[in-house]
């Protein structure tokens, strides 16, 4: 292909993408399956690989992440990004309206908005592409996270018509679905990792993190809701106008949004929301209220704070009061200790509540709980209900208060908690009853070993009648067929059935049963990427902490995990009789198809970090030119791939041994000669 015909297939594909991309984020249509999808994404990837000068920072390709920020960018807002007045009563409602009539007399209309319980982002655009992205921070100055915003792939990263003006900001609310929430907090439970309190939580600590593949992992969602640009009264007169011509442009516009002609229509946009908002996939804390025309916004202006155009009543979180229990203590597959109110039951936000979490020690040492205290509880964030505090004036004044114990309630071990972290463990994960359940159950599970025929149930009952103590006997129960026969209520067919799924596990991949080994922090992409990069169990077992949190995207508090876990004598042999029974401990080599054969026979190894690639896209790019990877540096190695942060030992050996040390740019050159 000629360079012009490179530029037109990369500019196609960037199209096509982004038409996908629109339909199915901001108008929820699937109009191609997920397999085209990605082989359209890979295609433009390789072409943007081999043929960086025409790589675009807004390409969709950007989607998915990769730079790193170590520290955000401090970037003061050309307009400050205000707050609105709040009220929670109908009467103070009528008084801004009443405030406003004073000002503008009666010809005026409202735009009705739902309030996104989220965190406020600021984007500028210019020549139609994402520019910047700020969060709020105080108002006058915010964080620059545009790297992170340009994974939400319902933010544009290049606008759909051409109509719009050459620069502009653009606010709205980045926010998380609650579906996504409860997912990825349950995937975060399972991995051992801190659980966010409610998608707000989540979203905003989300936004805030430095690495933005981390960021295209956790779905995040953005609503605009106002437009600011020079001279806006020679485009639009209205809000309304604006928000319509927004939509075109390809910006996700709340449909929920509405005009009204007076206080009492705004009213029955409130209380049709108050209860109508429990069936929506996000959360909303409120309703939004703004005077429409452009013209009126600017003869009400400001107050110091606030808009005097705009105001948002709040809606009352459902609180009720009812009598605390008990607390139980549970303990999770990682030994993570949740305490859990048990409440006397009762009725609220339409379903019945008889628990309630507490989170974690000090959130009970905050609350002060005492037995048999009547408690306040609310529905927090709609969706978990949550203790908010005890009323004082009814609890006994020889109640005796709770205190979170020092022991494992299952199995007496000495609670321990890791600096930094509000979560107790109990240590002994290879003798503690739940946590040794909690271990099988993760291993059979769909995404890991997938075991057929083979539940939660059977993990305990077996464990009961002590068939099974780890995941190791699992594959021994083929020896016990008389006692599994004898077991209640499972046939010969169901012992076959299991049987059966438990040695067709055995052809599960190396990034499967590593994820299925349960190491704390090590959810499915670590796993894979680990898998990836170490390509099996033994050179994963003899890294260093420090080498294992080179490989991008393992933080030190995940390499910490891993080294400990397999210089661990008790998983050392277990993984050793896992081996026996045949488990794949490391990676098939797959075939790869060549893309050219630039670099065959030659030997390659990487190092650092790289600006435009990957690890894994160079590993894959050196591939499939013909060139072998190889895992340390000797005399024969032909190449080493620097990029930043090298080792210092690594790059002395291969200074000793004269192996030449190139970078991303001349391997480039390499394979095109
Ligand atoms: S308009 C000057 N519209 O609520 C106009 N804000 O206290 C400023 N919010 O910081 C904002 N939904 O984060 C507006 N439909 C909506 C909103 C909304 C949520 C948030 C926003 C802002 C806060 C106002």
């Amino acid at each position: 292909m000629s360079a012009v015909e490179i530029q037109e297939k990369i500019a196609q594909l960037t199209q096509e993408l982004n038409h996908y991309n629109y339909q199915y984020y901001v108008l929820a249509q699937s109009l191609i399956s997920d397999y085209d999808f990605d082989q359209k994404l890979k295609e433009l990837e390789a072409l943007e690989s081999q043929y960086p000068q025409f790589a675009d920072p807004n390409s969709p390709t950007r989607r998915v992440g990769g730079d790193i920020t170590s520290r955000f960018n401090t970037v003061k807002h050309r307009w400050p990004m205000l707050s609105l007045g709040n009220t929670y009563s109908q009467d103070e409602l009528r008084d801004f309206d009443q405030r406003i009539r004073k000002i503008i007399g009666d010809d005026f209309e409202y735009v009705c908005e739902l309030k996104f319980d989220g965190l406020s982002i600021s984007l500028t655009y210019k020549d139609g592409k994402l520019v910047q992205g700020v969060t709020r921070g105080d108002g006058t100055q915010g964080d620059e996270v545009t790297a992170n915003v340009r994974t939400i792939r319902s933010i544009p990263l290049t606008l759909k018509t051409k109509d719009y003006p050459e620069e502009f900001e653009i606010r709205g609310e980045i926010f998380m679905h609650k579906s996504a929430f409860l997912r990825l907090n349950k995937e975060r439970e399972e991995n051992g990792d801190q659980i966010y309190a409610n998608p707000r939580n989540f979203a905003a600590g989300t936004i805030k993190l430095q690495d933005s593949a981390e960021v295209a992992r956790r779905p995040l969602d953005c609503f605009l809701y106002f437009l600011y640009m020079d001279n806006r009264r020679k485009h639009f007169s209205t809000h309304w106008e604006s928000l319509e011509a927004v939509r075109k442009w390809g910006f996700h516009v709340c449909d929920h949004t509405r005009l009204c002609s007076n206080i009492d229509d705004v009213f029955s946009f409130i209380n049709y929301w108050d209860t109508e908002r429990h069936n929506l996939s996000y959360e909303i804390d409120g309703i939004v209220i703004k005077v429409n025309d452009y013209a009126q916004q600017e003869e009400l202006g400001f107050t110091a704070k606030n808009p005097r155009w705009a105001t948002s009543y709040k809606f009352k979180a459902e609180r009720v009061e009812t009598i605390l229990k008990s607390i139980s203590y549970q303990v999770g597959r990682t030994g993570a200790v949740t305490p859990v109110a048990n409440l006397q039951p009762v009725s609220l936000a339409g379903t019945t509540v008889k628990r309630a979490s507490l989170h974690n020690a000090n959130e009970i040492a905050r609350l002060d709980l005492h037995e048999q205290d009547t408690v306040y509880v609310e529905k927090g964030g709609e969706i978990i209900p949550k203790v908010i505090a005890a009323n004082l004036e009814k609890r006994k004044p020889d109640a005796i208060p709770f205190h979170y114990p020092t022991h494992c309630p299952e199995c007496q071990t000495l609670l321990v908690r890791e600096e930094g972290e509000a979560v107790h463990y109990c240590p002994n994960e290879d003798g503690c009853p739940p946590q040794i359940i909690g271990k099988m159950q993760h291993f059979i599970g769909r995404k890991m070993m997938d075991i057929e025929g083979m539940g939660n149930e059977t993990i305990e009952t077996f464990f009961k009648k002590g068939l099974i103590r780890n995941v190791v006997d699992i594959y021994s129960l083929k020896e016990h067929e008389e006692d599994l026969q004898k077991l209640e209520r499972f046939g010969q067919k169901s012992i076959d059935n299991m049987l059966r799924g438990i040695e067709k596990s055995k052809e599960k991949p190396f990034e499967k049963v590593l994820f299925a080994l349960g190491i704390r922090h090590v959810g499915e992409t670590i796993a894979k990427k680990l898998a990836l990069y170490f390509k099996n169990i033994d050179a994963l077992a003899q890294a260093s902490v420090e080498e294992i949190a080179s490989v991008q995207d393992i933080g030190g508090r995940i390499a910490e995990s891993v080294h400990q876990y397999l210089n661990t004598p008790i998983h050392q042999q277990q993984i050793q009789k896992l081996k026996d029974y045949g488990l794949q401990f490391e990676i098939e080599e797959k075939e790869v198809v060549l893309a050219g054969n630039g670099l065959e026979g030659k030997t390659f190894l990487i190092s650092g970090v790289f600006a435009d690639f990957s690890r894994e896209e160079l590993t894959a790019l050196i591939e499939s030119h013909g060139g072998k990877m190889v895992s340390s540096i000797s005399a024969k190695l032909n190449y080493l791939v620097a990029g930043d942060k090298m080792g210092p030992s690594k790059l002395a050996k291969a200074e000793k041994l004269q192996v030449p040390i190139i970078n991303e740019q001349e391997l480039l050159v390499l394979i095109n000669n």
